[in-house]
């Protein structure tokens, strides 16, 4: 069947066989029949993290494990979805209930099984702050497992789902401890502009979420007009003694201190230095408001992406000797 349907880039690939799981007994039978024919499996969220370059020959899992629950007490809450949740829905679900901890993540594209898997973040805030366990079944054996929060050694946009455990777990449902006292993270200049903008003095995780959802809408191109998953690639973190190279050439660099004598680069800047933002190579290019996001202008390829991704990387490396790494999967 064709996965343009299953991939915001929205590439037109096919697989030799797809199955969509809504119930973890489903899915457990279902791994049962998938081992014993050796059949190669490909887990799909909401396929806003990857690229297609080829047919996948072989079968396509679609999780959509439902359900939204929550466990209240007097200061915290336990929230747990199915990995088959839309995140953004999650989002709704907990600010609409006064449960505050994602309203940071508004509007990011993808599922909650998704989620952990690359540790999703945005304005100052990771899902590992609000990550509690989640539950998952290993392919190989059926067997289910929870992962609570050291398990999952979290990283930027990095857990063990990504390196040691890749490929070998399914997600079914993740819980979330959050809080019903808002801390506020206000921190990122473009969230305090917006709330300055707003007249919003004394904000509500409500009125976060609305204004973190408003910037994004603003700066990252909507998938279901314009195909894309987001950043491209991630922001390079390099080591002092490259930085105080690269600042010396260019004094205006963006770049945030990390620990440990490390500092991130903004990819977005270097990208836009390259005279990238905004370009449009044949069917793909870079949005014009974020020059890390690649987009499909329609019927782009997943080569034709890919290989324009390979120029982007060459060019900042032979202007700035920084290596980009994609973030999304590459297929
Ligand atoms: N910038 C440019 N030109 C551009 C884009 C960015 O100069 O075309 C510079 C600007 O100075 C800007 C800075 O880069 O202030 C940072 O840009 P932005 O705030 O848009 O964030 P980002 O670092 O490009 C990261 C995440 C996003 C997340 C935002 C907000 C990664 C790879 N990306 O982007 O996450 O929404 O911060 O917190 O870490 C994603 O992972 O898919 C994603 C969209």
């Amino acid at each position: 069947i064709s996965l343009k349907p299953y991939n915001t880039f929205g590439v037109n690939v096919c697989s030799s066989f797809f199955a969509e799981i809504f119930t973890e007994p489903d899915l457990e039978e279902l791994l049962g029949m998938a081992v014993s024919s050796a059949q190669k499996l490909l887990v799909l969220g909401g396929g806003s993290n990857l690229l297609f370059t080829k047919d996948f020959d072989g079968l396509v899992l679609k999780i959509s494990i439902p359900g939204i629950s929550s466990k209240v007490d007097q200061d915290n809450v336990m929230v747990t979805a199915g990995a088959g949740v839309v995140w953004n829905d999650l989002v709704n679900y907990c600010v609409g209930n006064g449960f505050a901890g994602v309203e940071n993540l508004s509007l990011i594209p993808g599922t909650v099984g998704a989620a952990p898997i690359q540790n999703i973040g945005a304005y100052g805030v990771e899902l590992k702050d609000v990550f509690h366990s989640c539950t998952a079944y290993e392919i190989a054996t059926a067997e289910k497992r929870v992962f609570n929060f050291e398990d999952c050694r979290f990283g930027y946009r990095d857990s063990i789902f990504k390196n040691e455990l890749k490929g070998r777990y399914i997600i079914t449902a993740v819980s979330f401890k959050l809080s019903r006292h808002a801390v506020l993270h206000t921190q990122y200049g473009a969230i305090q502009a917006e709330l300055l903008n707003r007249n919003i003095t004394n904000p509500t995780i409500a009125d976060i979420s609305k204004v973190v959802s408003a910037i994004r809408v603003s700066k990252l191109p909507d998938p279901s007009t314009i195909g894309n998953a987001g950043s491209f690639f991630k922001n390079p973190v390099i080591d002092q003694a490259q930085f105080e190279s690269v600042l010396a050439k260019f004094p205006d660099v963006v770049h945030y201190p990390m620990p440990g004598d490390q500092v991130k680069l903004a990819a977005g800047w270097l990208i836009e230095q390259c005279g990238f933002k905004g370009k449009v190579a044949g069917q793909t290019g870079t949005w014009k408001n974020q020059a890390l996001v690649l987009v499909n202008h329609g019927s782009a390829t997943g080569q034709e992406v890919y290989a324009f991704s390979e120029e982007i990387i060459n060019t900042v490396y032979a202007k700035f000797g920084v290596k980009l790494e994609r973030e999304v999967n590459i297929l």
